[in-house]
């Protein structure tokens, strides 16, 4: 396995207490970063912390609340002193239905979550980032942001704004010794699958030339790179973790 230099760097996962979020979370622990992870599952919180440490700052916050994110960033500053490295992972698939038939709640909550939560989480980080002059960001995006899954309109909707969002603040921060860059993983066997069909997850795997799912480890190991010191130049720019589906 190789290397990255974190140490002593603060680092925020959203969505960090199961999943591709747990997985950045013991990556970046292991390279030496300090953890806070957001999450709004309180028992998935317990089960993370009691696998990472008692040390690990664990704040309970749904990121669909912009002031209730803006204070978790606040209390992490105050906690660390510092907030270097936002990995944001929260999100959720939503339910497949075709897009006449898609219910409009459900099209809110998905928008709500990965679209307006990346919003608001991009925002409470970056102004302690500014100050400090030093930050690198991942947000994590989905290859149904680039090509569009049938029956996931409202995900592919919000996941393309992550992709244009992210490529916005990156142009914005460059100057700053901040990188903002996004992901762009396939499937992934984690809770998120729940949500979903399971012909839609068979459809899925069968449009990766990899012909397997993503390893979560294999997520982690591109982010961590990504959010490291190291990655000095690279921003406003899209990561491909689509095991080879992507086509541009
Ligand atoms: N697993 C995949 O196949 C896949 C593929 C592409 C992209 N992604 C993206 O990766 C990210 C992580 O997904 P995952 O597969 O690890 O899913 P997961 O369900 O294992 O983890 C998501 C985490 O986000 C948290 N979360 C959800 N809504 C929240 C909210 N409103 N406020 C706070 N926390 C919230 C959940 O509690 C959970 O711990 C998501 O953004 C997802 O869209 C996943």
């Amino acid at each position: 396995m190789n290397t990255y230099d974190l140490t002593g760097r603060v680092a925020v996962v959203t969505g960090g207490a199961q999943g591709i979020g747990f997985a950045v979370a013991q990556r970046l622990q292991a390279s030496g970063a300090k953890l806070a992870l957001w999450d709004f599952n309180a028992e998935m919180l317990d089960t993370a912390r009691a696998k990472l440490g008692a040390e690990t700052l664990c704040i309970c916050v749904n990121i669909t609340d912009a002031t209730a994110v803006t204070e978790a960033a606040q209390q992490t500053e105050a906690h660390f002193g510092s907030l270097d490295v936002l990995v944001h992972s929260a999100g959720v698939a939503g339910k497949n239905a075709p897009l006449d038939e898609y219910d409009l709640n459900e099209w809110r909550k998905v928008i709500d979550v990965d679209l307006n939560g990346t919003f608001y989480v991009n925002r409470a980080v970056v102004p302690g980032m500014k100050q400090r002059g030093y930050g690198r960001i991942v947000n994590i995006a989905s290859i149904a942001g680039k090509e569009g899954n049938p029956n996931a309109s409202a995900y592919s909707a919000a996941k393309a704004g992550v992709i244009g969002m992210s490529k916005s603040l990156g142009k914005e921060l460059a100057g700053q010794n901040i990188a903002v860059n996004c992901v762009t993983p396939a499937t992934a066997d984690t809770a998120i699958l729940k949500e979903l069909k399971p012909e839609f997850i068979q459809y899925m795997l069968s449009k990766i030339p990899r012909g397997r799912l993503l390893d979560v480890a294999e997520a982690a190991n591109m982010i961590t790179w990504l959010v490291s010191e190291e990655n000095s130049f690279t921003t406003g720019s899209v990561f491909d973790l689509s095991g080879g589906r992507a086509t541009y």
